[in-house]
């Protein structure tokens, strides 16, 4: 056993939280053809193969699509119970403890799902992942920013009934064209009812994007952050404040945002005290699980022990659960040193 296999199995044994996980994103290529096939629909794809081979991206538009397309296979209550609780027994290998989960309903309703048949499957997997796995989680629900304001209102119509069940509200899919200003006043509406709040920005877009989520939108957390180091005031702002990033390296190679991880600044943020946490984004579509992403930077950007402690850290201390809650996965993780 190599000193190697040491440091990793320390890694992945590490209690740490994911917080930036779309649900949708983690159904594998073997899940969408069998999905298809008990759903009776046809995919464009002749094998599991097939589809691995075409997740190849220039940007995030390119994934979106395919990632739209996979989705549609998803049509049953039982079908997102097993897409999250796939994804649930996979995180437990990776020592996730907590799991904040994204869903997008747009995604479904659009295509005549009921937002019920989505949330309920969901929900299931998380309540069967509380009890038999030990992971405890959180619902975030996403509003797809290529549509309307008009729509995201329409879709919290929805989930209005269905609010305890549900902690945050996010802002997801094509960043570039789609400020988060244009969603100021269904992100109040939610504020209201109670909800967390958070934002994809800086992922391809510009800083202001991010200075917006964080000015207009007033959220907790950003979801990627990584284009905020062009504009060094903003980055004093995020270190100054802890203002939690979400990121996701390998998503971000696969995306052509960095050209490969020994380029990507995680390490850098990291050395001037940003909150940064590692996320797989979606694991299924960018080449591993939250502890494969861990894995990779760590060798990419030479990580040692302290920096691993650090990030699992934020990622427990950035979640949505109670200070208590917190301290006692702090205190477990502290006993791994
Ligand atoms: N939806 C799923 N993954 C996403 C990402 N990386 N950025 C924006 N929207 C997404
Ligand atoms: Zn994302």
């Amino acid at each position: 056993m190599s000193n190697d296999d040491d440091f990793s199995r320390w890694i992945l044994g590490l209690p740490k939280a994911e917080l930036h996980l779309h649900i949708e994103g983690s159904l594998e290529p073997d899940m969408m053809f069998a999905l298809a096939q008990r759903n009776q629909v046809k995919l464009p794809y002749d094998s599991v193969e097939a589809v691995r081979a075409a997740y190849q991206f220039e940007d995030l538009q390119s994934f979106l699509d395919l990632y739209y397309a996979g989705a549609d296979v998803l049509r049953t209550e039982q079908d997102f119970f097993d897409l999250c609780w796939a994804y649930l027994v996979r995180a437990k290998a990776d020592g996730v403890v907590h799991a904040e989960i994204f869903f997008d309903p747009q995604t479904h309703t659009g295509r005549g799902i009921r937002f019920e048949t989505v949330l309920d499957g969901l929900a299931a997997a998380l309540k069967k992942g509380e009890t038999e796995l030990g992971i405890s989680s959180r619902i975030i629900m996403c509003f797809l920013r290529h549509l309307s304001e008009d729509e995201a209102f329409k879709t919290l119509s929805q989930a209005r009934p269905h609010a305890s069940r549900i902690a945050g509200v996010g802002l997801d899919s094509s960043e570039k064209g789609n400020p988060p200003s244009n969603f100021a006043r269904v992100f109040d509406a939610c504020a209201a009812l109670g909800w967390h709040l958070v934002a994809h920005a800086g992922e391809e877009g510009p800083p202001e994007y991010v200075l917006e989520a964080l000015d207009v939108l007033k959220v907790e957390r950003i979801d990627h952050g990584v284009r905020s180091e062009s504009d060094p005031a903003l980055m004093q702002r995020l270190a100054r404040s802890r203002m939690p990033l979400t990121v996701c390296p390998l998503s971000n190679v696969k995306l052509r945002v960095f050209p490969d991880l020994a380029s990507h600044n995680l390490k850098r943020m990291l050395d001037l005290g940003l909150n940064v946490t590692i996320n797989s984004d979606d694991p299924a579509y960018f080449g591993g699980y939250v502890g494969e992403n861990y894995l990779q930077v760590v060798h990419a950007l030479n990580l040692g022990r302290d920096d691993v402690l650090r990030l699992a850290r934020n990622s427990l201390e950035s979640s949505f659960v109670s200070r208590e809650v917190k301290a006692g996965w702090v205190k477990e993780l502290q006993q791994h040193r």
